[in-house]
């Protein structure tokens, strides 16, 4: 044992302390099972509290939507997927739906209302009918509330700030984790049955991205990968079509969709409303992909702003209405840019916001390759396929933390015994030993930065193979940087270590995205390939990624009668108009 190193042993070790997180503690919690959560972020700022408009449910508690069904929700995310997710998980979450809400509401959440306490549902983007349940535009911020609270009443156990950086895994059965706290550097080796892994997914690696410094990294990927799991999809990353422009400190921030789904308006630099030109039926309650790929042709073909971006305009609307329903797009345009939306329109462009790929799970107990080890959230993959449906991520974590929760307890009490390797205990002691030791010329977050041009470059709304093969390239180089890089954490903390594992983990998962993406010949929802402009019913399947096997096709299974005849056609003649 080292000297400043603390040893816990727990049943369920759950990495990552957001939504997902949480929601799987409080199952394991309120089941009686020992769990401990680890967070790198505190857990009041954990990212899902940038979650802003809305969760999915077929409630149909709006008049008129009185036809809504699970099924529906469940047609809708498929169709929308462009094919591309397991029917089978899209099913799981749409039944569970209306369980997730109400467990929310057991736990204290504070949903907006009709007068007569109906919850209130709006419009999200190519959703038949108001599906997304909200609280203004701090959906997320007041889910992790309730989460946060209903954890402390249950006296679940948190770290936080608790860096974890590798899986202890013997014949490929996890034990545990290991880790340090970043601002003491004190180590902790975690002793677990089963780990959930619920930290997140890699659209950080662009420069323009809707999270912060420190988040979606790409640490699941890469912590999953190192204990032997596989990715699904990573290549299917969504670009939100409104992301702020200015100041650079801020670029990438997001104006929620509840922007549009509360009547917003898009239009070019010449006054045009070119989603007429995109989708004329829907408009600006198009897809994501739709909106981002014509938000981002607009200001490619000359007809954006003299800053590169479009008008989201919501001044049109009652004022009550932007105060009451877009609070934090109100606020957080006063504070950004001291720009008043109730008069003026913002400007806008795509920015990086969800893995929609993410760890290869199995769809029924998010159980990976890895015995003993869970994925959940966006760390996980399966539901989204190659467009999401704004509000299915939050109402997916509440589905799968419950069921992830019972799995991982599950395991652990089919377990004769726990086995341990001391050899896969030295090496993560090793790793940052010789990281604290590192004093090369390189600093890990000039590099990260290359990485996050590279894949702006490179491998951003439109991609063709020239490009992405140079952006691997670059990879190569930037991966021989690495070995060259200094790390001098100082009295402010361990920070500076913590990047050089955020590093790696942005290194993995760009060499998967861009592997994978070489590898998608067509273009299909969030990928738009400029050389293979058409879909290729060949390429209806997902891609699976690992260091040593590479790419490799995965079988999508058939979507059930019921669902399947739900499903509407929608033309998407126009898309690629480049
Ligand atoms: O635009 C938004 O409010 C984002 C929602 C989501 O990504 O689900």
């Amino acid at each position: 044992m080292k000297a400043n190193e603390k040893q816990i042993s727990t049943t369920v070790l759950v990495i990552g302390t957001g939504g997902s997180g949480l929601r799987a503690a409080i199952e394991l919690a309120e089941m009686g099972v020992d769990v401990l959560a680890v967070g790198k972020r505190p857990r009041n700022d954990a990212h899902t509290s940038l979650a802003a408009g809305g969760i999915n449910a077929a409630l149909g508690t709006m008049e008129g939507d009185e036809g809504d069904s699970w099924q529906q929700h469940a047609a809708d995310t498929i169709k929308e997927s462009y094919y591309l997710a397991n029917p089978h998980t899209v099913e799981i979450v749409a039944r569970g739906a209306a369980q997730g809400i109400h467990d929310l509401e057991r736990y204290g959440m504070d949903f907006a209302r009709e007068g007569d306490g109906r919850i209130s549902q709006r419009f999200f983007g190519a959703h038949t009918f108001r599906r997304t349940a909200f609280a203004g535009d701090y959906t997320g911020l007041e889910i992790q509330r309730s989460l946060v609270n209903r954890a402390a009443q249950l006296e679940i156990p948190i770290l936080d700030e608790v860096y974890i950086t590798r899986l202890l895994v013997k014949n490929n059965q996890i034990f545990g984790a290991y880790g340090f706290d970043l601002n003491t550097g004190t180590r902790y080796l975690i002793h677990a049955d089963a780990v959930i892994l619920a930290a997140g997914g890699h659209n950080r690696i662009w420069r323009r991205t809707s999270s912060r410094r420190d988040e979606n990294t790409g640490d699941s990927f890469r912590l999953a990968v190192d204990a032997g799991a596989r990715l699904r999809d990573p290549e299917l990353v969504q670009f939100h079509p409104s992301g702020i422009i200015e100041p650079e400190n801020a670029a990438g921030t997001l104006i929620s969709e509840a922007a549009r789904g509360e009547g917003g308006v898009l239009r070019n630099a010449l006054g045009e409303r070119f989603m007429e030109r995109y989708d004329p039926v829907r408009l600006e309650l198009s897809t994501r992909d739709r909106v981002a790929l014509a938000a981002y042709t607009e200001i490619k073909e000359g007809r954006g702003t003299a800053n590169g971006g479009v008008w989201l305009d919501v001044s049109h609307l009652p004022r009550e209405t932007i105060m009451e329903r877009l609070p934090r797009v109100y606020q957080t345009m006063m504070e950004v840019q001291m720009l008043d939306i109730t008069q003026e329109p913002i400007e806008i462009a795509p920015t990086a916001h969800y893995s929609m790929g993410g760890v290869w799970v199995r769809p029924d107990d998010h159980g990976t390759d890895v015995d003993g080890l869970y994925a959940i959230g966006e760390a996980s993959s399966g539901l989204h396929g190659a467009n999401r449906l704004g509000g299915n991520s939050l109402i997916e974590l509440l589905v799968f933390g419950r069921i992830v929760a019972h799995a991982a307890a599950t395991y652990s009490a089919g377990l004769e015994a726990q086995p341990r390797s001391a050899t896969a205990l030295a090496e993560a002691r090793a790793e940052i030993d010789d990281l604290l030791t590192a004093d090369g010329h390189e600093n890990v977050r000039a590099l990260q930065r290359a990485i996050r041009n590279l894949m702006t470059e490179h491998a951003g709304v439109v991609r063709d193979e020239e490009g992405l093969k140079a952006g691997l390239a670059k990879l190569h180089e930037i991966d021989e940087r690495m070995a060259q890089v200094g790390i001098h954490p100082d009295i402010a903390g361990f920070q500076d270590l913590a990047h050089a594992f955020d590093l790696k983990a942005s290194a993995l998962a760009a060499r998967a995205t861009l592997e994978a993406a070489v590898e998608r010949r067509e273009t299909r929802g969030c990928h738009n390939r400029s050389d293979y402009p058409e879909m290729d019913p060949s390429l209806q399947v997902n891609l699976v990624w690992s260091p040593t096997a590479g790419v490799v096709r995965e079988e999508i299974p058939e979507i059930p009668e019921e669902i399947a005849e739900l499903i509407q056609h929608v033309s998407t003649v126009g898309k690629l108009v480049e």
